[in-house]
């Protein structure tokens, strides 16, 4: 069997540049360890004079980076305007932020028939396909209209919201239909699955049984993998980290001062606001933390054309320097605000030197820093999680202080807790939150999703495997015009 991954957003993999969000992140060990080919936006745009889609492919551990240049006249109707002005909001359930035109629409769809004819110069006879997130909900009856009859599985790296809010989408429908020619639909958590349970019986009128929905198309499972991540791995990069000059920093610069870190691309679903008008509470009310404990928010600036985006960016901005002229001091910064991103090496280290990390969205399909801050901790003196109830790893990681993100009052309340937290209890929780994450590791999420859209077209006979060695690639490892 050959694997033909599918995203948007690529990496290349460097441990040591930036990565944005945590889908990347998630998806390079599996790639690097099972020979699939990982085909996705390069980032660049192309006009339409060119007849075949361009690919740039390069080696990533046993696998391949495919790199396609998008079609300049519908990138932006595409990324910034369907996926990300009317989908992403709708699947955070922020109605209110939904910004949508049929031209738009137009252009998603178009991107999405796009990826179609560029994927099949990377078929072959066993491959299957796994396309991940909203960017891609109509690719998979795209790949059908063009003949492919492989199996094809989709994975949702967000939440899916209640019917009444995807509703607010007017292609709902259009989107929902097409999505039911893959073969399989993974969620992150039981609520997504059983909000688009309720959909697909509400609106469609189809009814699931057994996790199968009966539908033009054919059979479509809807199952749930939470996504996990490479704790062992992740805890031995941050062991390492703790030496890297950026963090070396860090360490000397805090005196003795406890940290606080947070660790969100800057959108209006991470509940940023309100975190940093929570430590400004928290201060208020306890004046003895003011020199003893500050916060490292590193939020990287994401999709800045938008202007939810920009505003956000501004919100903030105003209200980090307020509440920092506030209760700063000559010598100290209550808050180190930062907008870049750093690589997955100095995070690692970042979280294990911070005594509390803050993972408070208001909305969010798992959140991967959750899970990384936990396996970055020194198992000998553990930091506390305070993670809001809302992020899909409240699931798993519930020895975590669980709060509500729209609670000022209480998470400010929680922060301070976590910062006198004993070291028994910090170990316990930390060490019931880590067994978690080494039993639903990445490789576990992988293994059980492809061996799931095996199952669910009956070609399971032979398990999935990870592969020490790359296997022939049937593409050359350099540019091509795909075809
Ligand atoms: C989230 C989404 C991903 C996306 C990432 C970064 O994790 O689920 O699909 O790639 O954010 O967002 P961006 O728009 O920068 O790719």
């Amino acid at each position: 069997m050959s694997l033909v991954v599918v995203s948007n957003r690529l990496t290349r993999g460097n441990a040591n540049e930036p990565m944005t969000g945590g889908l990347a992140a998630a998806l390079l060990p599996i790639v690097e360890q099972s020979g699939a080919i990982w085909v996705g936006s390069s980032g660049r745009v192309r006009d339409g004079t060119q007849k075949e889609p361009f690919a740039e492919i390069e080696a990533l551990g046993t696998g391949a980076l495919a790199m396609l240049d998008l079609p300049a006249a519908h990138y932006g109707g595409y990324y910034e305007g369907f996926a990300n002005s009317a989908l992403w909001p709708a699947l955070h359930s922020r109605a209110d932020l939904i910004r949508v035109s049929q031209e738009d629409y137009l252009s998603y769809r178009e991107v999405n028939a796009f990826m179609a004819r560029a994927l099949l110069r990377f078929r072959k006879s066993d491959s299957i396909f796994w396309i991940q997130d909203y960017h891609f909900l109509a690719l998979g009856a795209e790949l059908r209209e063009l003949g492919v009859t492989r199996p094809i599985g989709f994975f949702l790296h967000t939440p899916w919201p209640a019917r009444e809010v995807i509703e607010g989408v007017p292609h709902h429908c259009e989107l929902v239909e097409a999505m039911l020619a893959y073969d399989l639909i993974g969620f992150q958590t039981e609520d997504d699955y059983e909000n688009f349970a309720s959909y697909l019986s509400s609106t469609l009128g189809l009814a699931v049984e057994d996790g199968v929905v009966t539908s033009p198309h054919g059979k479509t499972r809807i199952a749930v993998f939470p996504i996990g991540i490479d704790a062992e791995k992740f805890a031995r990069q941050a062991a390492r980290a703790i030496s890297h000059p950026d963090v070396s920093r860090l360490r000397r610069s805090l005196n003795g001062e406890k940290l606080a870190i947070g660790v969100d691309r800057l959108d209006y679903s991470k509940g940023l606001v309100n975190r940093i008008k929570a430590f400004d509470q928290m201060w208020t009310a306890h004046p003895s933390l003011a020199r003893a404990v500050s916060l490292l928010q590193i939020a990287t600036p994401s999709r800045g054309a938008i202007e939810a985006y920009s505003n956000l960016q501004n919100e903030l901005a105003r209200l980090v320097s307020d509440v920092n002229g506030r209760h700063g001091e000559v010598d100290w910064t209550p808050i180190r605000y930062l907008n870049k991103g750093f690589s997955q090496t100095v995070l690692a280290g970042l979280y294990r030197t911070a005594q509390v990390g803050v993972v408070t969205p208001l909305h969010d399909g798992m959140n991967l820093v959750a899970k990384e801050y936990v396996a970055a901790q020194n198992p000998a003196d553990p930091g506390v999680l305070v993670l809001s109830k809302f992020a899909g790893a409240a699931n798993e990681l519930d020895t975590a202080l669980l709060v509500n993100p729209n609670d000022i009052d209480g998470m400010a309340r929680t922060i301070a807790m976590a910062l006198s937290m004993p070291l028994l209890e910090r170990r316990m929780r930390w060490e019931a939150m880590m067994a978690k994450l080494q039993r639903h590791s990445i490789q576990h999420w992988f293994t059980r999703f492809v061996e799931t859209l095996r199952e669910t077209r009956g070609e399971a006979e032979t398990p999935m495997q990870m592969v020490a060695e790359p296997p022939a690639p049937p593409w050359p490892l350099r540019s091509v015009n795909a075809r």
